[in-house]
């Protein structure tokens, strides 16, 4: 590392893509269940809106995203003030560290969940609370609440990456009513959409920032709406939330051609649904194979199963990757791969090759 750079960046690990390899060509066998995406594609009204927009180039887009924040607020049923358009939750994420956390200040989540919350907390230099996940690869609620006492920040992943497992309705709005008022709770629901397909006590966090709460939900585009590669996700929170990241944030961030796809896949209600149909049937027939094999995993009701192949995840990573099978290891030193919902073809895929491995490796 540059020892010219702040030395809190020692603490930082470089992001790893699960994109790494990508295949360069449409015919390149790898089957790719590393990144959670949507194993459909993006909507292709969003495509055409894509070819419309791409005019656009040489311009700078609107910075306000008005006609997306629009459209998201009315399908939300809060005001525009409450919505916030940023490149990916990911970017609003850490616009939320830099608005409100600093060295003096705590930021709490649970662990392991999504790693971009010990980034945005380290480059902020917050004093950070990770709470173990419960036995059953939950948030452990009672201990957060707990943790969150003088807080600035808490993070609640629903569902959780990389376990897929959720908070209900009940045990959310009974966490929420612990938490100290002045507290700001971040929902990442970047797999909302899967969960509420799933799980009918699934909460709507927005229900609390409709309430008046100081809760701010995180939602993407990069997920059941197909368009990773664009860069769009949002934030609906209390106005002077969005304010306040409307303070940090640098101008032009979503472009005018990820703008329009983003609204037209917003109303592919045709697209989402379909979407859903293959998620649900291929998340089944993972966690059937995980039985059968008798690997243990967690119930997901989002796009990816987090399970126990029994054997150090990165060699069985790399095995698979071999056989044309990019999953995702957990840490180094586990014996956990996230494998994401691809299409039945993708999960026969997988499955030939997890065989193989399994029979492989002692
Ligand atoms: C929990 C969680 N939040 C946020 C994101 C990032 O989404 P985006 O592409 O909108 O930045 C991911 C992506 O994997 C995720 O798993």
């Amino acid at each position: 590392m540059d020892p010219h750079a702040r030395a809190v960046l020692k603490d930082i690990p470089a992001y790893v893509p699960g994109t790494r390899a990508l295949p360069r060509t449409e015919s390149s066998p790898l089957v790719h269940l590393a990144s959670n995406e949507n194993p459909l594609g993006p909507s292709p009204l969003a495509l055409e809106a894509l070819a419309r927009a791409s005019s656009q180039w040489a311009r700078y887009p609107d910075d306000d995203s008005a006609e997306l924040r629009e459209a998201l607020a009315a399908r939300h049923g809060v005001p525009a003030s409450c919505v916030a358009v940023g490149a990916g939750s990911t970017a609003l994420l850490k616009l939320l560290a830099e608005a409100y956390l600093d060295a003096r200040r705590k930021a709490v989540y649970a662990w392991p969940s999504f790693p971009m919350y010990p980034v945005a907390a380290r480059l902020q230099e917050a004093r950070e609370v990770r709470v173990p996940l419960d036995g059953g690869g939950r948030h452990d609620l009672a201990r957060m609440a707990e943790a969150a006492k003088g807080a600035s920040l808490v993070v609640v992943c629903n569902p959780n990456n990389p376990t897929g497992t959720y908070v209900s309705e009940a045990e959310l709005a009974a966490f929420l009513d612990r938490v100290p008022r002045d507290a700001l709770v971040v929902l990442d629901e970047a797999y909302a959409e899967f969960a509420r397909a799933t799980a009918a006590d699934y909460p709507d966090g927005v229900r609390w920032v409709r309430e008046g709460r100081r809760v701010a939900v995180l939602r993407s585009f990069s997920k059941v709406y197909g368009l990773a590669g664009l860069r769009v996700g949002y934030l609906v929170a209390p106005p002077e939330v969005v304010e306040a990241v409307g303070r940090v944030r640098e101008p032009f961030q979503v472009s005018a051609p990820a703008q329009a796809a983003a609204l037209a896949a917003l109303e592919d209600e045709g697209h989402v649904a379909r979407t859903l149909h293959v998620v649900a049937e291929g998340r089944r027939r993972l966690q059937q194979l995980a039985d059968q094999l008798g690997l243990p995993s967690y119930r997901s009701v989002a796009n990816f199963v987090w399970l126990d192949v029994g054997r150090p995840a990165e060699q069985v990573a790399a095995e698979l990757l071999r056989r044309g099978v990019r999953v995702r290891p957990g840490p180094t030193g586990t014996t956990w791969v996230r494998v994401s919902v691809g299409t039945s073809e993708e999960i026969n895929r997988f499955e030939a090759a997890l065989l193989q491995v399994l029979a492989t490796l002692p």
